[in-house]
C-alpha cells in the first residue's frame, strides 16, 4: 500500500444514474445538476449489484486510511479529478471517564476536527468540489455558518475553481477569516444562512455561479456518506445502537443513512441499524418540532439563536430525508439548551482531555438528557459526532497569573 494509491490508482466509481428524493425522477449522472424539475434533493445511485461482485471488505483493509479508500461507492470517476487535502481517516475515541460517571457501557465520540479545515465540513466539500472539477465549473457559491465555507474556500482554490461566499454577520471571526485567507471572496450579511441561501440562489442567473447550498447539488451528500461507511468499517462492519448527530441541514446524518443502506445491498452490513438522533439546539430545533408533530416537513424555524452556530439552520431543505431516515432507524428529535451545550463542553473536556466544538458538545449534552429520560439504554454502545475542532470557537479566557517579580507562594499552586 502506497500513501497515496487511493488518489492516484484508476478505480472503478460504480454511479449510475441520479434520482430525485421524492419524485424518484431519473437523471444522467455526469452532468451538471442542481435540484430535481420538482424543487427537491437529487441523490447519487450507484450499481450496487456490480459494486457486490468487485469490491471485498479484504480489498479495502489493504487501502490507505482516507475518505478515498471507498473510491467504488464515491461519484469522481478519474483519478485526475480528485481535489484532495488530506482526508484523513477520522478517530473514535472511548470516553472512559463519563461512562463511568454515567454508568455507561460505552461513549464513542468520532472527532471530525482531524479533517482539513477542522470540520466534517470538508468531506462534503471535497466530493462537490471534485465533481466540480470533473465537470468543468469555474465559480462556486454557498451560504454558510462558517465550517462549510471554509472547505469550499479551500478546495476551490485547491482545484483553481474561484468561490464566493456569503455568511450570516455574526459568523465567528476565524471562520469568516480562514474562508478568506483561503482563496474566497466572503461577504457577511444581516440575516441567517436562508437570507444567504437566497443571495446565491439569485446571483445563479446573474452571475452564472453554481450553486453549492446543503442539498441543492448531488454530491456534498456522497462525501458526507463516508463518515457512515468509516465508523462502521472501524466498528469491524458493525452498526452502533445509537448515533447522535448535530443536525443543520442534515446532509451527514442523511448521508450515513444512505451509506447504510448501500453496505446492505454489497453484503458488507445485515438489516440492523443505529438509532439516529438528531440533535438541536432549543433556539433553533425545526426538526424536533416537526418530528414530534408527526410532520413530513418542518416549517420555518423564527427568531433562531444557539451558541452552535453550525446548527442554526431555520429551514432545511432536505427536512423530509432527516425526519424520514430519523424515524425509519426507530431514532427521535431532541432538543438542548445553550447552557446544556456549555456545561457539556465544559465536562468532556475536564474528564476527557477533549476539547468539542458547540455542536459536538449538543450530542453529549443530548445522550445524557435521553439517559435521564429513558430513552436511550445505559448498555446502549452510542457515537456522538464531534463535527468540528474545538479549537475554532472562541474559549473563556483564563485569568490566573503570576508575578514573576514577587515571592511565588509554591503551596498555594
Ligand atoms: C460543527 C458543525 N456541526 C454540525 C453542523 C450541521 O451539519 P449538517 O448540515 O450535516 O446537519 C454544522 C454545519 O454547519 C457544523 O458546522
Amino acid at each position: 500500500m502506497r500513501w497515496e494509491d487511493n488518489l492516484i490508482a484508476e478505480r472503478p466509481s460504480f454511479v449510475s444514474h441520479l434520482e430525485c428524493a421524492m419524485t424518484g425522477e431519473r437523471l444522467e449522472a455526469d452532468q451538471v445538476h442542481n435540484l430535481s424539475r420538482a424543487g427537491k434533493p437529487l441523490l447519487v445511485r450507484y450499481d450496487l449489484a456490480a459494486m457486490r461482485k468487485a469490491l471485498t471488505k479484504d480489498a479495502l483493509a489493504q487501502r490507505a486510511p482516507d475518505l478515498w479508500r471507498y473510491r467504488e461507492l464515491l461519484p469522481v470517476r478519474k483519478a485526475e479529478h480528485i481535489v484532495s487535502l488530506g482526508e484523513t481517516m477520522t478517530p473514535l475515541i472511548r470516553m472512559p471517564g463519563l461512562s463511568a460517571t454515567l454508568g455507561s457501557d460505552e461513549i464513542l465520540v468520532k472527532d471530525e476536527g482531524r479533517l482539513p479545515t477542522g470540520s466534517f465540513k470538508a468531506r462534503g466539500l471535497v466530493m462537490a468540489v471534485s465533481m466540480a472539477k470533473a465537470l468543468g465549473i469555474k465559480h462556486m457559491a454557498m451560504p454558510t455558518n462558517g465550517n462549510a465555507g471554509a472547505a469550499l474556500a479551500a478546495y476551490a482554490t485547491h482545484a483553481g475553481i474561484k468561490s464566493t461566499i456569503f455568511c450570516p454577520e455574526d459568523t465567528p471571526e476565524v471562520n469568516v477569516s480562514e474562508i478568506a485567507l483561503q482563496g474566497a471572496t466572503v461577504y457577511r450579511v444581516n440575516g441567517l444562512i436562508d437570507d444567504c441561501g437566497k443571495i446565491v440562489g439569485e446571483g445563479r442567473a446573474k452571475v452564472g455561479w453554481f450553486d453549492v447550498s446543503t442539498l441543492k447539488e448531488p454530491y456534498r451528500i456522497e462525501g458526507k456518506k463516508t463518515m457512515g461507511l468509516e465508523l462502521v468499517e472501524q466498528l469491524g462492519w458493525e452498526v452502533p445502537d445509537a448515533i447522535f448527530y448535530p443536525t443543520g441541514g442534515g446532509t451527514g446524518l442523511i448521508g450515513m443513512w444512505k451509506a447504510f443502506a448501500e453496505l446492505e445491498a454489497i453484503g458488507f452490513i445485515g438489516a440492523k441499524r443505529p438509532r439516529m438522533i438528531a440533535v438541536q439546539a432549543a433556539g433553533c430545533a425545526p426538526m424536533v418540532r416537526a418530528f414530534e408533530a408527526g410532520q413530513e416537513h418542518a416549517p420555518r424555524w423564527e427568531n433562531a439563536h444557539t451558541i452552535a452556530s453550525g446548527i442554526r439552520v431555520p429551514q432545511a431543505i432536505g427536512d423530509f430525508l432527516i425526519l424520514r431516515a430519523v424515524r425509519e432507524s426507530g431514532g427521535f428529535a431532541i432538543a438542548v439548551s445553550d447552557e446544556a451545550i456549555n456545561a457539556a463542553l465544559d465536562a468532556v473536556a475536564r474528564a476527557e482531555g477533549l476539547l468539542l466544538c458547540p455542536e459536538g458538545a449538543a450530542t453529549y449534552a443530548a445522550y445524557q438528557q435521553s439517559l435521564a429520560e429513558g430513552r436511550i439504554k445505559r448498555s446502549d454502545r452510542v457515537v456522538l459526532f464531534n463535527c468540528a475542532s474545538g479549537l475554532k470557537y472562541p474559549m473563556p479566557p483564563v485569568r490566573r497569573t503570576l508575578d514573576r517579580l514577587k515571592p511565588i507562594d509554591f503551596a498555594a499552586l
